[in-house]
């Protein structure tokens, strides 16, 4: 047993959170619940980045102040994380008092220790990332980090000694090779930035006040970097509660900081230097996670492009999205996300493989043995393999998560219970209850009671809320964090003579036809054309599109159609099939807009139709194209020729 502190980056407040984000805290939620199910002491820190030029001009933008502009931000940042069961121990303001006066005490010891001096500072700027650039470091003259375009600063600055420390950075970088991780990062911050040299940092600015004065000089306010990277020590209470007992004393150096791959460069450049000048330890760990991209590229609030979890959360439910999150992408490499894969998720591993493993050793349980658990007979070959694999995979997770391989360590966890389906179909119960086997039959039925037991323990940090759905269903009243690691890896745990309590399936099946069908009026036969960002910020879950040429759009056959006829279809409420003529062609097409139009309001009018869609079947009716529409979930409207052209007409 030992002490893991971790933490995420802290959020800017600037905008909601998107799905890009809470990957980032759920990876870091999974981490800090496995190192507590093993028994470590854990402390895990986020929080919220609340100062800086960004968010003055945010602020200014929608016309307030920005502490109450961030105010309300961090207030539905806190509930996100609620609503995704995030166990920090802590939430870090930088607005709060104890982490400004922190700051101040920092910044002045080391004026005190001379890393600090007053210059005039000429350069460049990106506001967006908040980051200093030379000119030989932009790419196509704007900011190598996010493209978008630097301002010429000059102003009078106090600046932070780096080059002084460089050497010593770069030694301790390569003897200590676990530093930064993974390697790839580690060899682009070698290349990139040590090996060129290191310029004096820049650690105050003059012009704008949204930010923590200089305790000296307080027409300054101190650089929002390095205002923001202390927040992982003064939330611990140094430097003025660092004595016996104190979190300082008890958990610095953190074991991780978990990054996002583009301020990797804060926090193994910057951040390792302050520590130095401070004489404070280094972490032992920088870890450099990818990005959750969309198809069309990087997910970003000014791009319109971004996908709400709370959304997500609502409609598939929080075991999900967590699954999801965890189980896609490799931690480190870019991942793209889609729904569809994540509704694929849902029903192979989570309802097909994890629910029904459940809901049929409980039907069995009740069927061959009154609901209780019967005490297992003698073991035989197939329960001898199964358990060595229960041990197998206890180990697997381990060593998965010791190297943050969090998808491998689930991945592992599916492939047990995976086996245990495979179990049941050998050993086959059935066939033992009909022969009246009772000692095969009970052990059989433990068996899979037990490798359910285990694999409910050991995904605890993962899915948080379903492995206790799951104990509650074997009939146990205990909580299967509370058992720990180590009661995963013993056999034999779970007590025989217990009745379940077979319940509602854990994961419904997702049929994602019918939810692409109906689930929103971009699907389901109509094409909606994307709310924009500024009408419906908190739903803007289409995406922006990515550029196309005019040959690719001409591969979209548009028409002008004519309804003949339209009617409601039988149990599917929110469609209609439409009967429309196409220059000399008839077509059936299936629409997802029977909460708008009724069936009369559409004959005889003229719509626009995509004609050279592949055919589909809508709630087992085919449909023959698609018709175009816009709105924004609340209303819709069919778009139509403004005059009348004749059908078959070409839409260009
Ligand atoms: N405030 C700074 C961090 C200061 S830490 C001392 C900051 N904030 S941020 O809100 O812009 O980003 C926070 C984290 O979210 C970063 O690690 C970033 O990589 C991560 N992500 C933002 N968009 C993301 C995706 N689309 N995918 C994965 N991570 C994402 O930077």
């Amino acid at each position: 047993m030992g002490k893991f502190y971790i933490t995420t980056p802290i959020y800017y407040p600037s905008d909601n959170l998107h799905i890009g984000h809470a990957y980032t805290t759920v990876v870091a939620d999974a981490l800090a619940r496995y190192h507590r199910l093993l028994g470590d002491e854990v402390f895990f820190l986020t929080g919220t980045d609340e100062h800086g030029q960004k968010i003055q001009r945010r602020a200014a933008a929608v016309g307030k102040d920005p502490q109450t502009f961030v105010d309300e931000i961090v207030a539905n940042i806190k509930s996100l994380w609620k609503l995704l069961k995030i166990s920090n121990d802590d939430f870090i303001r930088t607005t709060e008092p104890r982490h400004t006066k922190r700051v101040q005490q920092i910044f002045q010891r080391l004026y005190d220790r001379g890393d600090i001096y007053k210059s005039e500072y000429e350069g460049l700027y990106c506001t967006p990332c908040e980051a200093f650039w030379l000119e030989r470091q932009l790419v196509d003259g704007k900011c190598p980090d996010c493209g978008r375009e630097v301002e010429k600063v000059r102003e009078e600055s106090y600046f932070f000694r780096l080059s002084k420390y460089a050497d010593r950075l770069m030694a301790y970088i390569e003897a200590h090779p676990e530093f930064i991780q993974p390697v790839s990062r580690k060899n682009e911050m070698i290349n990139n930035f040590l090996r060129p040299g290191l310029e004096d940092l820049c650690i105050s600015r003059t012009t704008f006040s949204w930010g923590i004065p200089v305790p000296f000089d307080p027409k300054h306010v101190v650089y929002v970097w390095l205002d923001a990277l202390t927040n992982y020590i003064t939330a611990l209470g140094y430097p003025d509660e660092t004595g016996e007992g104190s979190l300082f004393a008890r958990f610095w150096p953190a074991e991780l900081h978990l990054v996002g791959k583009e301020i990797v460069r804060f926090h193994t450049i910057i951040w390792p230097i302050i520590l130095m000048a401070l004489d404070l330890p280094l972490p032992k760990q920088v870890f450099g996670h990818g990005w959750l991209v969309l198809d069309g590229g990087k997910m970003s609030k000014s791009k319109g492009n971004v996908v709400d979890p709370v959304v997500l959360v609502e409609k598939y439910g929080l075991a999900a999205i967590r699954y999801y999150l965890l189980r896609e992408v490799p931690f480190g490499s870019d991942g793209v996300y889609s729904e569809e894969a994540l509704v694929l998720r849902i029903n192979t591993d989570l309802a097909n493989d994890l629910g029904n493993l459940l809901h049929r050793t409980l039907s069995m349980v009740e069927k061959f043995n009154g609901g209780v658990v019967p005490a297992p007979g003698a073991n035989g070959p197939l329960e001898e393999a199964l358990r060595a694999e229960a041990g197998r995979t206890c180990q697997a997770v381990q060593e998965h998560m010791a190297q943050l391989e969090v998808s491998d360590a689930l991945a592992a966890i599916f492939q047990l219970i995976g086996r245990a389906n495979k179990y049941i179909d050998e050993a086959a119960p059935w066939s033992l209850n009909k022969s009246g086997n009772r000692e095969r039959l009970e052990t059989v039925l433990y068996t899979m009671v037990e490798t359910i037991r285990i694999s409910a323990v050991l995904l605890t940090p993962y899915l948080v809320e379903t492995p206790a759905r799951i104990f509650n269903q074997l009939g146990l009243d205990t909580d299967p964090a509370a058992q720990g690691l180590e009661a995963a890896g013993k056999w034999g745990l779970y007590p025989a003579g217990t009745r379940v309590r077979k319940g509602e399936p854990l994961f419904p099946r997702i049929d994602w036809e019918k939810e692409t069908a109906e689930g929103t009026p971009e699907a389901g036969g109509v094409k909606a054309a994307p709310a924009t960002a500024e009408k419906k910020p908190e739903k803007t879950a289409s995406p922006k599109k990515e550029e196309i040429t005019i040959d690719e759009f001409a591969r979209i056959d548009l028409r002008v159609a004519k309804v003949l006829a339209a009617e409601k279809i039988e149990g599917a409420d929110k469609l209609l099939r439409l009967q429309v003529r196409i220059g000399h062609e008839e077509r059936q097409i299936v629409a997802g807009i029977a909460k708008y139009y009724q069936p009369q309001d559409l004959v005889g009018k003229e719509i626009v139709v995509v004609a050279n869609l592949k055919p589909v079947k809508l709630r087992g009716v085919l449909s023959q194209g698609m018709i175009l529409a816009a709105g924004d979930g609340e209303t819709l409207a069919v778009i139509r020729p403004e005059k009348e052209v004749g059908d078959g007409a070409q839409v260009r």
